[in-house]
Order: structure tokens, then C-alpha cells, then sequence
């Protein structure tokens, strides 16, 4: 699968290492990698979870992605900016019962140029059985189905050509990342040779599988570990430890949300007090974005209008 064609979007990637003192308690440092693009939806793991895609809609001549989401979801809202970057058409089938076009993703969503069809939640269960995508690829012949999340062996590609072993004070010990799809998970296993270990944000049985499937080779299989002990009430529950855990973090100028990265690298600290982590461990942590996700939090009246200030940094003096 070639990329030549795909235009990048102009990345800024950078390390940032955390100071706690429960981390010098336990011996364990901790970087934080994050990749910004200058389209804010493409940041994290997005942009890399769907340049493949691109690079098959390209070869296959489609004018476009159709794609799965919740109506919150970062995933859309990548797929509309990613889309509409590359001037590509963009359809998805979103879970919903109605649309609400004051829904801040979804109102993006149809700035870029996204059409929007919807499945009620049983209708959406549907989204990765093989007679139902046929059904949809027989409708939409000119389009490139990408599955719900980019998770696929084309978006996995792109999140292996991270260097996520290298942090600036040495070779890492262990990279860790939130898994709810697989794909990101999937594809930092089949680029790196040290341990990895994913930290589920979604209660889902088949993650391990899905995971599996999209996985180079079988001697991948012993370097990696998926811990489901932190989704609390499940995806996109979170409780006030964690949101209050995001605030703290946003002191540090490291910016998260509840529902992704802030579920897991709170999990991250709850390990290292456990002593998961041996003296002299060196974390790489891959903040995988999702800040987009925070405009839909204070529109429902998950977070206060100060949170959203302060977690997505623009409180920041
Ligand atoms: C911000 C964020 N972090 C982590 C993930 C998990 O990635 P994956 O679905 O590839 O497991 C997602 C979902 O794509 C996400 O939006």
C-alpha cells in the first residue's frame, strides 16, 4: 500500500515527560507523546488511523469514505476533516435516533461536507456483520468502507510508523495507549519491540480478538497485555476521580478528556501504586487526541464550562 499520494497534514510531535511525586515514589518515569496536526480532529491517533485509508480510496478510485460512528464520536468527526482535507466525499451512519444538529461533532461533521444517516441502536449492531456491509457497498459503490473507529490493518499501518520506544531520556519500557476499537492498540504492538500494554476503555469481550486479527505476526502475540480493570461504568461513563484526575493533569499543561486518554492514564497512575510497574520503568504513553470530544461533554452537561476551559487548555494563561 503506497501513501505517496496522501497530502500530510502538518504534524507537530513532541514528548512530554509528567511529574508526580507518586512517580519518583515508585522509581517510574513517564512521557507522554502527542502528535498535533494543525486540522485539531486529526491529532492523536486519527490522522494515522486513516492516511491508509486514503491511500485505498485513492488506488481503488472511490470519491470517498463511509464510515460508522456514536454521535460524539472523534472518529466522524477525523473522517469529515479528513475527507473534506483530501476532497474526498464523506458518509456516515451515525448511532441516533434524531438529528441533532446542534450536536457540536455532528454540527462539524456537516461544515466538512458530511452526509449523515442514522441507525437507531439495534439497527446500528448491524455495522460490522458482512451481509449488511455488502448491502451498503452495493449502494454505495464509488465509496470505501472504514470500519467504525479506522480499526482495520490500514489503520493500524499508519500507527506503526510511530516511534514510540524512543522517549527522549532513553528507550522506553513499556508504551502504553487507550484501546476501544483495537486498531491504535493493534498498531502500536506490530511497530514496537518493548512491552505494550493497552488499557480497554469500552466493557467489550471481543477487543482481545479484534486486536489479535489485525496483528503482523504470531511472536507479536507475547508482548502485549490488555487491562480491562479501568472501564468503570463503561465507555464513555466516567466518574469524578477521573475527571478531577484530567484537571490535574491540565495544571501540568498535559490536556485530556474523561472518556480516552484521561480513563487510561489515570489507570496508568492506579497501576503504578500498585507496583505494576518495576523500580527503573520507563512509560511511553500515546495521547491518542480526542479533544474534540470535550465540546459534546459540556453540551450535554457532563462538564461545567470551567472544565471545558481548563481541560482543553483554553484557560491556559
Ligand atoms: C481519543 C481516542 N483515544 C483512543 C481511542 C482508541 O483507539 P482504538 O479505537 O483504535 O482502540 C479512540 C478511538 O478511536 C479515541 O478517539
Amino acid at each position: 500500500m503506497q501513501s505517496a499520494e496522501v497530502t500530510a497534514v502538518p504534524v507537530l510531535a513532541g514528548w512530554q515527560q509528567v511529574h508526580q511525586p507518586v512517580l519518583l515514589q515508585h522509581q517510574v518515569e513517564l512521557w507522554v507523546y502527542q502528535l498535533n496536526t494543525a486540522i485539531p480532529q486529526l491529532s492523536g491517533n486519527k490522522w494515522l488511523k486513516l492516511k491508509y485509508h486514503i491511500a485505498l480510496a485513492q488506488q481503488a478510485q472511490k470519491a470517498g469514505f463511509l464510515t460508522f460512528g456514536g454521535a460524539f464520536s472523534n472518529h466522524l468527526a477525523a473522517v469529515a476533516a479528513m475527507c473534506k482535507y483530501h476532497g474526498l466525499k464523506s458518509l456516515a451512519y451515525v448511532r441516533a435516533d434524531q438529528l441533532d444538529k446542534h450536536n457540536p461533532t455532528l454540527a462539524f461533521c456537516l461544515q466538512q461536507g458530511m452526509q449523515i444517516q442514522l441507525l437507531n441502536r439495534n439497527q446500528y449492531r448491524w455495522r460490522n456483520d458482512a451481509d449488511f456491509l455488502l448491502q451498503l457497498q452495493q449502494q454505495h459503490q464509488h465509496l470505501l468502507i472504514v470500519p467504525e473507529g479506522g480499526s482495520s490493518i490500514a489503520g493500524a499501518m499508519g500507527v506503526a510508523e510511530l516511534d514510540l520506544d524512543l522517549t527522549p531520556a532513553g528507550n522506553a519500557s513499556h508504551i502504553i495507549c487507550a484501546a476501544a476499537s483495537g486498531g491504535t492498540l493493534a498498531g502500536v504492538i506490530n511497530g514496537s519491540g518493548c512491552k505494550i500494554l493497552g488499557i480497554a476503555v469500552v466493557k467489550d469481550p471481543s477487543l482481545p480478538d479484534r486486536i489479535t486479527q489485525l496483528l503482523q505476526s504470531d511472536d507479536k502475540q507475547q508482548h502485549w497485555s490488555l487491562n480491562t480493570d479501568f472501564c468503570g461504568a463503561g465507555y464513555a461513563r466516567f466518574d469524578n476521580s477521573i475527571l478531577q484526575f484530567c484537571r490535574d493533569m491540565a495544571q501540568q499543561r498535559l490536556y485530556l478528556e474523561p472518556i480516552y486518554t484521561g480513563k487510561a492514564l489515570a489507570g496508568v497512575f492506579t497501576l503504578i501504586k500498585r507496583g505494576y510497574f518495576p523500580p527503573g520503568s520507563r512509560l511511553s504513553f500515546f495521547h491518542t487526541g480526542g479533544l474534540q470530544g470535550l465540546a459534546g461533554l459540556h453540551y450535554r452537561n457532563l462538564i461545567t464550562t470551567a472544565d471545558f476551559a481548563l481541560l482543553s487548555g483554553s484557560s491556559a494563561g
